[in-house]
């Protein structure tokens, strides 16, 4: 193949040509695609953005992977009948996600990229004991629906646990139970808001917000997040000019930052979103993930006026898997999230809220969660101490799963990407958490997958990478 591959658009153009060489029947069905890195070396670009062509491909269902074999073409589907102008319209935008999925799609000794917890550390023998509990409870769970609002026995267990632990009263009807914290921004979005709208996230923030807030049509800005919180004017003055929708903020142990927001500035924070009628929306999935003292109380504690939206999700350490989270918030907010939940799925699957009932408020839980706490700890300080041999900035946060570190200037983060997984070590890049995708020298780590041997080996081949492309002025910016 002899195809010389210019601008920017890179990953657009190979997937034009691997598309031109399907239809062509060139690559016939179930033929294997060249390798990634093959398909690289011979196109002069980076893995990465073949990577990120073929992850494109697979969603449009022209090529599909075998694991640990690669990619292969996908045979034709009579009844797709969408046309490629229809598909790139929605594919079109930058998506961090596309992005980020393909990163943690590559099979890595060092996996760095993914913010979940490592399975060995989940209590999975527990929890098949609870499923085995929750068929003799509820023999007929599996022929029910649950309500679209989530099971009654579940709301009326976390309305007490928040109020016990939280700081804050949400009766039951004011408690919705979605499929994961990720279906509840969706969900939010989708109520609140229409194309063009302004939406305020932080600087840097979750990725795939980003993303689903743009397939709504919204025009994001961000406000910088640090150690010390927001600068509250520059806040109040975003507020006053752009009027923004909503503020999605993940104010403790910021994705991917770490950083909390202090009580005092939640306080204020309210203040100012009623000032200015804004509605604040907030994500809190790892509130129960310090490493010394509890965070301060969610931002949804200090509303009174019902200018807050409240996410909790479970996801980060009872089970990924189980997709159970929660929102909060008065009505008829609420009354809206509820109809936008019965149109999506009417309802989240009621085996998975009994399970997480059961589980989740089991003594057994408690103590996991200390276990949880201290392992996450050690992990940390093990990819911290790694740091300290560097001249990198970084974070020290005390909770999450997350170090945000910055590399020395001059070094192309996406080079250094591609050559990471070359030596089979996956980190985030900071780019895809900033909504202007500026934000080019930071990465991200994460400690929460990998053992503290991994963590220690990965960090310093991690740094030899740093070193060998810092010499070298082919991998500079
Ligand atoms: C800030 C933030 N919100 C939401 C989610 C998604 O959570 P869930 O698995 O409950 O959908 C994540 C996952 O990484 C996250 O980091």
């Amino acid at each position: 193949m002899h195809v010389k591959i210019k601008s920017s658009e890179l990953y657009k153009q190979i997937y034009d040509l691997v598309l031109a060489k399907i239809d062509r029947k060139e690559w016939k069905e179930h033929e294997k695609l060249p390798s990634v890195r093959r398909m690289a070396e011979e196109l002069k670009v980076n893995r990465l953005t073949v990577l990120r062509a073929y992850q494109l491909l697979k969603e449009h269902k022209k090529i599909y992977a075998k694991e640990k074999s690669g990619y292969f073409v996908k045979s034709e589907d009579p009844s797709f009948s969408l046309n490629e102008s229809q598909l790139l319209e929605i594919a079109d935008y930058p998506y961090s996600h596309l992005l980020s999925s393909s990163i943690h799609q590559v099979a890595v000794d060092y996996q760095f990229s993914q913010a979940i917890i490592d399975p060995n550390l989940l209590p999975n023998s527990y929890l098949s004991e609870y499923v085995k509990k929750v068929f003799t409870l509820y023999p007929k769970v599996l022929g029910t629906y649950s309500t679209v609002q989530g099971d009654e026995e579940l709301r009326t267990a976390l309305s007490d646990y928040f109020y016990k632990t939280h700081h804050f009263f949400a009766p039951i009807d004011e408690l919705l139970i979605t499929s994961g914290a990720q279906q509840a921004i969706d969900l939010v979005a989708k109520v609140l808001l229409r194309a063009n709208d302004t939406v305020l996230v932080e600087r840097p923030t979750y990725s795939s917000a980003i993303d689903i807030f743009r397939q709504y049509g919204a025009r994001i800005i961000g406000i910088e997040i640090g150690q010390g919180g927001y600068d509250l004017n520059q806040l109040e003055h975003i507020l006053k000019k752009d009027k923004p929708r909503f503020f999605y903020t993940n104010p403790t142990f910021n994705n991917p930052t770490g950083c909390t927001i202090s009580a005092l500035q939640r306080k204020q924070l309210v203040e100012l979103a009623e000032k200015y009628q804004c509605v604040i929306v907030e994500d809190d999935p790892f509130r129960d993930i310090y490493f010394d003292k509890a965070p301060p109380f969610p931002i949804y504690s200090y509303d009174t006026d019902g200018y807050v939206i409240y996410i909790r999700s479970f996801s980060k350490y009872v089970s990924p898997g189980l997709r159970v989270a929660a929102v909060a918030c008065r009505h008829p907010l609420m009354s809206h999230l509820i109809t936008s939940k019965s149109l999506a799925d009417n309802g989240t699957a009621l085996i998975n809220q009994k399970m997480f009932l059961h589980y989740f408020f089991s003594e057994r839980m408690q103590i996991h969660l200390e276990k949880l706490r201290t392992a996450l700890f050690l992990r940390k300080e093990v990819m911290r101490n790694e740091l300290t041999a560097t001249s990198w900035k970084w974070t020290d946060p005390s909770g999450g799963l997350n170090l945000w570190v910055e590399l020395p200037e001059q070094i192309s983060v996406e080079k250094l990407l591609d050559a990471c997984l070359e030596q089979s070590i996956s980190f985030v890049p900071g780019y895809i958490c900033d909504p202007d995708q500026a934000l080019r020298s930071w990465i991200r780590l994460s400690f929460s997958y990998a053992n503290e041997i991994q963590l220690q080996t990965g960090m310093k081949k991690l740094m030899t990478v740093v070193e060998t492309i810092n010499s070298d002025s082919a991998y500079r910016q």
